[in-house]
């Protein structure tokens, strides 16, 4: 079954890069001239995706503007002659069918998603959270529906993470298939490393079955007193069996100050306008 539909959470309040977060959303952060968001949404459309849905909350409205038309900034765009610009600008708001869905209370991640039930009717759909961009040349997201349709399993993407980080992802315990796959036997939100079942952990991409939804709701507040997809992908696990898949690609952590940084140097140093500039820049510099 085609998957066309993603949920693309952004209600977050980005508490790690406060005071930059106070009025404008985490995921409009630059890097370099694109916000972190746009490349979440390059990577849905790469991978099929052709309906997305954001869930959104207060404070979030730049994004909406984002990706609609700008007819002031066009117009003036179009006085100048700045046809290029012009391009990039209006292709933004023709890139994909978007819908807004507004959680009113942050709830957690789990109730982020089961706001958007009525939307997804009972369709296979994809989870794309937006602080992380994975680079590669098969999308990360398009990785786990090709999963999704080989095996017909719900699949979340997990990588290896420092054993002291296993506080901040859903860490997995799982029976390798094969060299990329897991057979899911449970996950655990944000353990402490000492009572974490591995150092694999789930990233921020997930293809569900729509039963998720169902679990998700039987759940009750988790970790940080907040319905957690973490637990309605345990409960969903014993109603049909979850696989879990090594991605392949580099996934830069935007919510992480450092990660955010390391995304902008490797962006730079592969832009063909700045590269050169840049690599002089780091090589000058005395450490
Ligand atoms: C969320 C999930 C967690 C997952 C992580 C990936 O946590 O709850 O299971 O591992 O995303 O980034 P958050 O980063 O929103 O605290």
């Amino acid at each position: 079954m085609e998957i066309k539909k993603a949920v693309i959470p952004v209600a977050g309040m980005g508490t790690r890069f406060l005071p930059a977060t106070k009025s404008m959303p985490k995921e409009m952060l630059p890097i370099i001239d694109k916000p972190v968001i746009h490349y979440v949404v390059e990577e849905a459309i790469a991978s099929g995706i052709d309906d997305i849905i954001f869930i959104t909350g207060r404070s979030k409205r730049s994004i909406e503007d984002y990706f609609d038309d700008s007819p002031e900034l066009e117009n003036h765009l179009k006085k100048k002659g700045n046809e290029k610009l012009l391009k990039i600008v209006q292709d933004i708001s023709s890139m994909v069918d978007i819908h807004y869905i507004r959680q009113k209370e942050a709830r957690g991640l789990g109730d982020a998603i089961l706001t958007a039930k009525k939307h997804i009717n009972e369709e296979p759909f994809a989870v794309l959270l937006g602080d992380d961009i994975i680079v590669n040349d098969k999308p990360c997201t398009k990785q786990l529906i090709d999963n999704f349709q080989k095996y017909g399993r719900s699949t979340i993407a997990v990588e290896e993470v420092p054993l002291e980080k296993t506080g901040s992802y859903g860490i997995i315990k799982g029976q390798l298939l094969n060299e990329s796959l897991y057979a899911l036997e449970d996950i655990v939100e944000k353990p402490a490393p000492e009572d974490a079942p591995s150092n694999i952990g789930a990233i921020g991409r997930y293809v569900f079955t729509p039963e998720i939804l169902d679990c998700i709701k039987e759940t009750t507040a988790g970790v940080g007193n907040e319905i957690q997809l973490t637990d309605g992908i345990r409960l969903l696990n014993e109603e049909q069996k979850v696989y879990a898949y090594k991605f392949t690609g580099k996934r830069y952590d935007t919510g992480d100050k450092v990660e955010y940084v390391k995304a902008i140097i490797d962006f730079a140093l592969c832009n063909e306008e700045m590269k050169d500039q840049i690599k002089e820049h780091i090589t000058g510099i005395k450490l």
